[in-house]
């Protein structure tokens, strides 16, 4: 950055810039607020210097300018330029234009890290071994039907990267397999019993990530009891994302409730998707293996993903299947290519088929053998 706040591009045009070149340049960032961008010419070099851009729209101008214009110099320069900006990987997005100074300033505080050391005291000393195990190879790739809590029970400590999974909400929804209405405290217990299994066969530094949807109506904040739950076993908060699903069709009151203080009955339009660490907020993995884009990263670390909800429920027979689209985005944001990815209420197989897509290693258990069949059928389907 210079002394005045500019991100400098310095280009050797290679070429002398001749004034038809220059004209074609200065039509081009006159568009412009020089606050944002301007040239600077110095000797034979041209520099380009940029706070921030609506990148496309600055592309489009430029190859306008191109097709208007035969002169070969002012196509090198042009070409140079566009694609010099282009090859800035660092970046922050605001109101549609690519911010390259200062977006990713911080407020200082002196000492940061010690202090944050010192805030954490004894919650985040790490009750868990950080001796990593591989998957036994009879559970790769593969798909089974059983109970979770048992079938987990099978499988070593600390063997899967990433766990992704939406449980049974206990809605009373129709699923072939098992009951979806039990009382409150019976529920928690069975999905804890199989949580503390997922804990167990979570590597050290995996993450294990919990779509879920409270019952409003019940008044039961389960993103909150499950989020207690984790905290209360050492594991880490990474973060909450906010799942919109935009989805407005919802009554506007029941009876009684109608514009009155009394009792007003809040809507949601979205779920939660709560993501906790095992150990260390940081995971290991090849760079090399990192198949996230940079327009991907910076989209998704923004924790409000607008996504619309699966459409396909009835083709697959399934009450409350989540979309590709959010697995995906959980996997390319939270593991890496070839991680073992687990699903213990895999359903008809969203995760395992995402994750097969993403070339991922998964392991997909449900209960229902009418869902596994399906998850099994759409993994055929997959293609590579
Ligand atoms: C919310 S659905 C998951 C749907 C899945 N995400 C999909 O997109 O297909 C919950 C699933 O948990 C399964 N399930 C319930 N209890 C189970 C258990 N003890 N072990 C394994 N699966 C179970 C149900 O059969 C149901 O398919």
């Amino acid at each position: 950055m210079d002394k005045n706040g500019y991100k400098v591009i310095n280009m050797n045009a290679g070429l002398m810039v001749d004034n038809d070149t220059k004209k074609i340049l200065s039509t081009l960032f006159s568009k412009y607020d020089k606050e944002d961008i301007h040239l600077v010419y110095v000797g034979e070099s041209i520099n380009t210097h940029i706070k921030s851009l609506d990148l496309d729209r600055f592309s489009s101008d430029v190859d306008s300018l191109l097709k208007e214009n035969t002169n070969k110099n002012a196509h090198v320069v042009l070409n140079n330029i566009i694609s010099s900006i282009k090859s800035i990987k660092s970046y922050g997005i605001k109101g549609g234009k690519r911010i390259y100074v200062d977006y990713d300033k911080e407020r200082k505080v002196k000492n940061r890290k010690d202090k944050e050391n010192n805030r954490r005291g004894v919650a985040r000393i790490s009750r868990y071994s950080n001796i990593n195990n591989e998957l036994p190879k009879e559970y790769e790739d593969k798909i089974i039907c059983g109970d979770s809590l048992e079938l987990m029970k099978k499988l070593p400590d600390n063997c899967v990267d990433l766990i992704f999974t939406s449980p049974p909400y206990n809605f009373g929804m129709e699923y072939t397999s098992n009951k979806d209405d039990h009382n409150w405290d019976s529920y928690f217990k069975q999905l804890f019993d199989i949580f503390d299994e997922g804990i167990r066969v979570l590597k050290y530094g995996g993450r294990f990530v919990v779509n879920i949807q409270p019952l409003f109506s019940d008044y039961i904040p389960s993103h909150h009891i499950v989020s207690k739950f984790f905290l209360d076993r050492g594991m880490l908060w990474k973060g909450e994302i906010l799942w919109e699903k935009n989805n407005y069709n919802c009554k506007y009151t029941s009876w009684g409730s109608w514009k009155s203080p009394s009792s007003p009955y809040l809507k949601y339009t979205w779920e939660f998707v709560e993501v906790f660490a095992k150990g260390t907020l940081k995971k290991e993995g090849v760079k090399e293996n990192a198949d996230i884009s940079a327009d991907e990263f910076k989209k998704w670390v923004v924790a409000k993903w607008s996504i619309a909800p699966e459409r396909r429920m009835k083709q697959f027979d399934h009450p409350a299947m989540f979309p590709e689209e959010l697995a995906s985005r959980v996997m390319k944001l939270f593991s890496f290519k070839n991680d073992i990815i687990l699903d213990p209420f895999n359903g008809v197989g969203t995760t395992t088929s995402v994750a097969k897509r993403l070339e991922r290693r998964y392991l997909g258990i449900d209960i229902s053998k009418k869902y596994c069949d399906k998850a099994i059928k759409r993994l055929k389907e997959v293609l590579l």
